[in-house]
């Protein structure tokens, strides 16, 4: 698929070594930027995708591409016994792991290095598994998505929330605007990495978002599945079960 090959800098290097470079990179800006870019909304959109998961009152969750552990932190108030997060970058869960600490939060969330693609644990472990920001970065999609279903339990929930492109006319020419030329501004002059911005740009556009992306789902197993667009549609929350 087109966008499996969309990779943060074009090298000979597989797509997820890359990636874990490029986070280990802008680790040290990365909330900060977020907070910039998406102008704080960026909280309330993960706050929508946990509401989502209070139907099944999950107790083992697991947080893939945890990165700084933002999305786990807000599965807390589910009251589970367990959250795990898991990524493929150190740099980013070292800044996840201080956080932890200082909000007393290391009993109950711990983050440790692994691939959504080749995570090995065992068949239906986890009740509940979100994804925030992550699965267009995966180097395999349909890959990832289906080892997720494998590790989900029967009944349990995958939440999915990714950027989206919005179908409005205008909405989609000041978006493409914000995200092929200011996003990238600001990450270049804050994130001390040149690319990381501009590939954030080009793998939104090549991502499969709202249906497309609901089918993809569709085909690794997924039941139930829905779509929820967010802020006319820059973002989507992503729903499915076992
Ligand atoms: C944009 S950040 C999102 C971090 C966090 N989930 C959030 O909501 O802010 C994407 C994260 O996905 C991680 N990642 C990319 N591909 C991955 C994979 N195949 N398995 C696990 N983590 C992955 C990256 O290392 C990075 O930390």
């Amino acid at each position: 698929m087109l966008h499996n090959s969309v990779t943060p800098y074009n090298t000979p290097q597989e797509k997820k070594e890359q990636v874990a470079q490029m986070f280990d990179n802008i680790a040290n800006r990365y909330d900060a930027l977020n907070s910039v870019l998406s102008f704080g909304t960026h909280k309330s959109w993960r706050k929508k995708c946990v509401k989502k998961l209070q139907v099944i009152q999950p107790k083992t969750i697991l947080d893939v591409a945890t990165g700084t552990a933002d999305f786990a932190i807000e599965c807390a108030p589910l009251q589970p016994t367990k959250i795990t997060g898991v990524d493929i970058s150190e740099g980013m869960m070292k800044f996840g792991r201080e956080k932890l600490e200082k909000l007393n939060l290391s009993k109950l969330i711990t983050l440790e290095n692994g691939n959504a693609e080749t995570l090995s644990y065992a068949d239906n472990s986890f009740d509940a598994i979100v994804v925030g920001f992550g699965v267009r970065n995966f180097q395999n999609l349909e890959k990832g998505l289906a080892n997720l279903n494998r590790i989900l339990k029967p009944g349990g929930k995958l939440v999915v929330l990714e950027f989206a492109y919005p179908t409005n006319f205008f909405v989609k020419g000041i978006y493409n605007f914000y995200l092929g030329v200011i996003t990238p501004l600001i990450g270049k002059l804050f994130s001390k990495d040149n690319r990381a911005y501009s590939y954030l740009a080009e793998s939104v556009k090549a991502f499969p978002n709202n249906n497309a992306f609901v089918e993809i789902m569709n085909k690794n197993n997924y039941k139930h599945t829905s779509y929820s667009p967010l802020f006319l549609g820059v973002a989507a929350i992503y729903e499915g079960s076992k």
